[in-house]
């Protein structure tokens, strides 16, 4: 008996000290829960990027601006289009109001960034469930669209920018229901849970986007995030018309937003093989921050903090670049406009350039509809959430989370609502934001 105990106390020495010989040579620890630092190396790792535009509607050019500009820049940074899944409504290029029909810019002076980005999820498909089943790699979940999907390994570092209006909790999509922080951090879980990658940076252009993370991303998924706000404030739009630096006159639209441009023309004017992910928060942060001016918003930055220190190109490609789509950064204060206002901007815009007055008259009451739907805060949620909605989901948290039942809150909405008519922002019409 005490033979054969040894012998196999022997073995099983045997079988582990072979193991972790094999792991340590193949580069892979034993059960794949720490990974030795070189695999990183040498494994065969890639980039994957996911970009998104949370908007539709000529009046928000910027956020689909945002998103092909970050596409160019991957894409000059060595990103294959395989490795790079876009979503956008894709209803600006060719929008009849584009001043320049087929092209988008998103700086005064800069130059297309529609050309050559891939279609991979438009118009409807621009969906939530379609973001978290790309994100998955579930290409059965998929509706519409591309059908390409994340298909990382643990080896593979995952980017993911996006940018549209934001409220407390939730992300904007251009097709109900929108992305809601708890549902997008399950999805996160999953994807490190299945590890399917090995870091992944998250930056958020939205108001409020502090509050998609904060209390609520766990430190120990190798997610580091940065937001254009925290988890209480707008975050701004910028390069509209009248701002300093305005847009080309011909355009009355936003082109971009703060935070957004600021990482980008960043990236654009660095050598992203030797800046760090935290030399670039900080810059962004300084620049979207404005001035200390009170149009200006507070980047923030969540998750796995020590990621940072790896440098931008890890997420964002590395060619050795040399190229003028936008010109360089200027870090002196800019004029913006709040996200939430720059639809009413762009039709006053448009009203003061009107010379019809047919036009001028239509306008002027699409903006006082906008305007007088915008003071009734409790009776936006009688109809579907818009856009400035969404400003008052924290109220509508609270109300939820102070322990109000639903059946006084259904009586409360329903006595709210039946004097007056929701219009187009019947959920009937626009739908449900959940
Ligand atoms: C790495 O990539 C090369 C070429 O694409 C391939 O031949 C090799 O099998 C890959 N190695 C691993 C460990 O996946
Ligand atoms: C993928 O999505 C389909 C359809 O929603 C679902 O039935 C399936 O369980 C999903 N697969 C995985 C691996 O999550
Ligand atoms: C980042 O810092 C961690 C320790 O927090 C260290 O192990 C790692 O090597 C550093 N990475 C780089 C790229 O400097
Ligand atoms: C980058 O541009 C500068 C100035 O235009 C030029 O001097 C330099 O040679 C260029 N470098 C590469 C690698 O093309
Ligand atoms: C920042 O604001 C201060 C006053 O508020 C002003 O004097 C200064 O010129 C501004 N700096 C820049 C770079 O715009």
């Amino acid at each position: 008996m005490a033979k054969w105990t040894m012998v196999f106390q022997f073995n099983l020495l045997l079988v582990i000290f072979l193991v972790i010989r094999f792991s340590e040579a193949s580069g892979h620890n034993m059960f794949g829960m720490f990974r030795s630092t070189n695999d990183k190396q040498e494994g065969n790792s890639s980039i994957w990027a996911i970009l998104v535009a949370g908007s539709k509607g000529y009046d928000n050019y910027r956020h689909q601006a945002d998103v092909c500009h970050a596409y160019q820049i991957l894409t000059k940074g060595g990103l294959k289009d395989e490795n790079i899944i876009v979503f956008m409504y894709d209803d600006i290029a060719n929008n009849p109001s584009n001043p320049r029909p087929g092209v988008i810019i998103n700086n005064p002076k800069g130059s297309d960034v529609y050309a050559g980005v891939p279609k991979d999820y438009t118009g409807k498909s621009v969906t939530a469930a379609n973001l978290y089943a790309v994100l998955l790699g579930n290409k059965t979940a998929v509706k519409g669209g591309s059908g390409k999907v994340v298909a990382s390994n643990h080896n593979d570092k995952i980017f993911i920018y996006y940018s549209d209006h934001g409220g407390a909790g939730l992300l904007g999509m251009p097709n109900m229901p929108f992305v809601y922080a708890t549902d997008l951090i399950n999805v996160l879980k999953i994807m490190h849970a299945r590890n399917t990658y090995d870091e992944m940076v998250i930056y958020i252009e939205a108001c409020q986007g502090g509050s998609i993370f904060q209390g609520l991303l766990p430190e120990d998924l190798n997610i580091y995030v940065t937001t254009a706000s925290n988890s209480i404030e707008d975050s701004w739009a910028t390069y509209c018309a009248d701002t300093k630096p305005p847009s080309p006159p011909e355009f009355d639209t936003c082109l971009g937003d703060l935070y957004s441009i600021s990482w980008m023309e960043d990236s654009e004017s660095e050598d992203l093989r030797h800046e760090t992910l935290e030399q670039q928060y900080l810059k962004v942060k300084k620049r979207t921050y404005n001035n200390n001016s009170y149009q200006g918003s507070h980047v923030m930055e969540f998750g796995t903090l020590r990621i940072n220190n790896e440098t931008v190109s890890v997420y964002q490609g590395s060619t050795p670049r040399n190229f003028s789509v936008n010109p360089g950064p200027s870090f002196s204060s800019v004029g913006v406009v709040d996200q939430r206002n720059a639809d009413l901007y762009s039709m006053w815009q448009k009203y003061k350039k009107s010379t019809e007055e047919s036009q001028k008259k239509e306008l002027l009451k699409k903006i006082n509809e906008i305007k007088s739907y915008r003071v009734r805060t409790f009776e936006t949620y009688c109809g579907s959430l818009t856009q400035y909605g969404m400003k008052h989901s924290r109220t509508f948290a609270n109300i939820c989370n102070n322990g109000v039942t639903k059946k006084a809150m259904d009586k409360a909405i329903k006595e709210t609502c039946s004097s007056h008519k929701m219009g187009k922002w019947d959920p009937k019409i626009i739908g449900y934001s959940a």
